[in-house]
Parts: C-alpha cells; structure tokens; sequence
C-alpha cells in the first residue's frame, strides 16, 4: 500500500456493481510502478445517483474516474465538454476534471486499435475490410475508430439487424450490415457480443473462409483465449484478445489524472490477468468462472 500524502491525486471507477472491475487493479500496478503519491478507487453508484455522484467527486478534488455499466451514456450526459471519440461512440469512459469543467472521452476504441497494433504487427487499419459481430455501445466506439482510421469498409452482423442498421445509420460513412458475415478478402473480424465470455456459449463461425493474413480480435477476455480465438490460432491467423483493449483503454485516463504516461507490458498483462482463465476448457466448452466476489460471476467483464 502506497502511504498518501495530503495533496495526493484521487481517481476511481463508476459502476453499479463495480466489485466486477479490474481497473483498481489496472490503475493500482501503475501508481505503484512510478511511486506516485495517489490513489484509485472503486466508486460504486447506482444509476439515479450517478450525476450528483459525478459532481461531489469533481467538488471533492478528485482528478477524474472511469465510468462503466451502466453508466457509459450517462457519462456522456453529464460532461460539460465531449471530445470526437466521445461524440463518435455516443457514450464516455473516462472523464476528467479540469478547469471548473467536467470533460468526457471514450478510449475503448483507442485501446483496441492500440491493442491490435501490439498484438498484431504489421496490420493497418487500411490493410482491408473489417467484419464486426455485434452493434451494441463496443461496436460503435470500435466501428467509429475503424472507420476514422481509414478502413475501407465495416460490416457489422447482429443477431437483432435493426440495431445494425440503426448503428449504421448513426455512424455513416463505409459502414453497412450483413446477415452472415462476409469474411472473404476481410482484414479483421472482432467480436464485440458477449458470446464466448466465460458461461455464454461461444460464437461459432467457420473460420475457412478468411485470408491467411486476417487478424481475428475478440473483446471478451474471460477468458482469455476464447474459443474463437483458439479457432483461429489453429488456422494459424493471428489472433488478438481482449484483456490488450482493456489495459490500453486505461492509458489516456492515467496520463490526464496522475501526470505521467504509463505502459502497457508483459508485467502489467500478468498481473492483472491473474485470475484470469486461460482458456475454454475441455472439447472447446466455456467453462463458468468462479464467483469472485459479492457481485457473483464476472458476466460483465468486457471493458474497464
Ligand atoms: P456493449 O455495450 O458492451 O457492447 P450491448 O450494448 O449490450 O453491450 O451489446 C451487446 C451485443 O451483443 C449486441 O450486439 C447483442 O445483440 P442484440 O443487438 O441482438 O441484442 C449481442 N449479443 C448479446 N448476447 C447475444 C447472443 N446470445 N447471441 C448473439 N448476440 C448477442
């Protein structure tokens, strides 16, 4: 434990529950990493006390907080000032204090494109068309980042294709919708559902059809290999998981609260992976984790 100072700097996560976040964690490794006088805390809080929660942490000094589910659009509602990654993902994960004012970004999209950057070298946003399953708030904040970047088509597949058209709809541009993923000549397929979490059952698709160079990134990451990625891996495409979205999304929140930029490394993966499953378990199954806390299940790990 890092022993405070009376000028320490204070941050936390916003979640109703929040026993579920690994970012204390997250965010606890780095404060300790670079010896700085400050702290990060789990802030539960329940939706009809989410804005005024907001505003007592600014009017307490604190530099800011991580807002998760359910709170995400709620986050944005309560900014005073949004930035474009806010704006295009229509929802905030992390919010900043300064100047009187409260100020809202969403860096999920961030720390998955610097999640396959890292675990994918080489590929490009350009590099192709990107097929997404899925439209809920991930597949918006990653679609926007795709799309931003210079990827040449996005095609979102959602088990309710109205919410995929509503989300193309909103977002604009080379976006538009499937019944069955078209994953021939595709650069990149992510998953953005819950399927494949630890409990859910997994997301089947044949593989067969993808390039030898497509990168297949899932953002689930419990557990960490999910059976998606260990389908592709055996076809030997390059496969990205979700715990890599998860740290870096952290980053720019860190650097605007506690002054310094941190990294994201071996050392941090394992520490916050450790009780982490490595993988589906027998004959591709998902096995159910254990409880780990009063929240129950982590069935709602998928980001900060
Ligand atoms: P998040 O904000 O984390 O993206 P969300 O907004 O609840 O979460 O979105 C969850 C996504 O997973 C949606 O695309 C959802 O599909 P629907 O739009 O049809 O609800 C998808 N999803 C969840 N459970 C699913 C399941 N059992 N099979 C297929 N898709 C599922």
């Amino acid at each position: 434990m890092t022993t405070l100072s009376g000028s320490a700097r204070l941050a936390g996560v916003l979640g109703f529950p929040v026993a579920h976040s690994r970012s204390p964690r997250l965010h606890g490794f780095w404060l300790r990493r670079h010896g700085i006088d400050g702290a990060y805390l789990p802030l539960p809080v329940a939706p009809d006390r989410f804005a005024a929660g907001v505003r007592a942490l600014a009017d307490l000094g604190f530099r800011g907080a991580n807002v998760t589910i359910p709170h995400k659009l709620a986050g944005f509602e309560v900014c005073d000032v949004v930035d474009a990654s806010a704006r295009r993902a229509g929802a905030v994960n992390t919010l900043v204090f300064r100047d009187g004012a409260i100020h809202g970004a969403n860096t999920d999209g961030f720390g998955f494109l610097e999640s396959i950057c890292e675990q994918a070298p080489g590929w490009r946003p350009e590099a192709g068309p990107a097929v997404l399953m899925g439209a809920g708030g991930a597949a918006r904040a990653i679609a926007a980042v795709l799309l931003d970047a210079g990827c040449p088509r996005v095609t979102l597949v959602n088990r309710t294709l109205a919410h995929a058209e509503a989300l193309a709809r909103t977002l604009g541009g080379a976006i538009d919708v499937a019944a069955a993923p078209p994953l021939e000549g595709a650069a990149l397929l992510v998953n953005t559902t819950s399927l494949g979490m630890a409990g859910h059952a997994a997301l089947a698709i044949d593989l067969a059809p993808l390039p030898a160079a497509a990168v297949v990134a899932d953002i689930v990451y419990v557990p960490l290999e999910t059976p998606l990625l260990a389908a592709a891996r055996a076809r030997g495409l390059r496969a990205v998981d979700g715990l890599g979205m998860l740290l870096h999304q952290a980053r720019p929140g860190f650097e605007a609260w506690f002054g310094v930029a941190p990294q994201v490394d071996a050392e941090l993966r394992a520490f916050v992976a450790h009780d982490i499953p490595p993988g589906p378990g027998p004959n591709g199954s998902v096995r159910p984790i254990q409880p780990s806390g009063p929240s129950g299940p982590t069935a709602i790990d998928r980001t900060t």
